[in-house]
């Protein structure tokens, strides 16, 4: 007879007993984050930019990034959330937090944490794209490409992956596991009730 448990999510103390499988490691994230980091001091040097990081996914990534771009830059900071499930397909997203400074005529780096519907990216750099700045482009750690609903030309990708749900190096499943220092899936039984 099965017994009603107790509702989702169930955390283990140890986060790393959640994890099914570790699909990049702390040395491969190292190593990825490094090149990314030397194209992008490459590709800008000599000139402005500002690299704006989607809050809060992406901030892991973000700080290990500009501590490999060896070039003068600046940082700033954006939040959204999109309105819910039936609202995601439509692309909506609310701004949460804004830029703190105005990026007219400046060379913008977009810097998020993952793409998978693309309908985050797409909204931002539309609204991005009317405050004109000379530039804007995309770095995005992971791609989940087969979740693609929105065609969005991303210009920079750390790493391909398939559709599973990930966390780790700043990624959440409820707002947990950010910390863990590699990227893994999450077992379905955390989320999933028991039986
Ligand atoms: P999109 O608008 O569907 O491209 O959603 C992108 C956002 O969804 C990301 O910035 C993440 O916050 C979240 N997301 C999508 N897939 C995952 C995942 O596998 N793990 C954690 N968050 C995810
Ligand atoms: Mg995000």
């Amino acid at each position: 007879m099965s017994q009603p448990g107790p509702a989702p999510p169930f955390y283990s103390n140890r986060l790393d007993d959640d994890i099914e499988e570790v699909l990049i490691d702390a040395a491969t994230l190292r190593e990825r984050v490094k090149a990314l980091g030397d194209a992008i001091s490459r590709e800008y040097a000599g000139r402005d930019l500002l690299l704006v990081s989607v809050l809060k996914g992406s901030i892991v990534f973000m700080a290990d990034l500009i501590r490999a771009i060896s070039i003068p830059h600046e940082i700033d900071f954006m939040a959204t959330s999109s309105y819910g499930a039936g609202v995601s397909s439509s692309g909506a997203v609310r701004i949460l937090k804004d830029l703190n400074m105005p990026i007219e005529g400046r060379n913008i780096i977009l810097v998020e944490d993952i793409i998978d519907s693309g309908q985050t990216l797409s909204y931002l750099l539309r609204m991005l794209q009317e405050r004109r700045p000379a530039s804007i482009r995309i770095l995005a750690l992971l791609d989940k490409p087969d979740r693609r609903e929105v065609d969005v030309a991303v210009d920079w990708i750390g790493f391909s992956i398939p559709n599973a749900f990930v966390v780790g190096y700043g990624l959440d499943y409820n707002e947990i596991y950010r910390n863990l220092p590699y990227i893994g899936v999450l077992k379905p039984t955390v989320y999933l009730p028991h039986e």
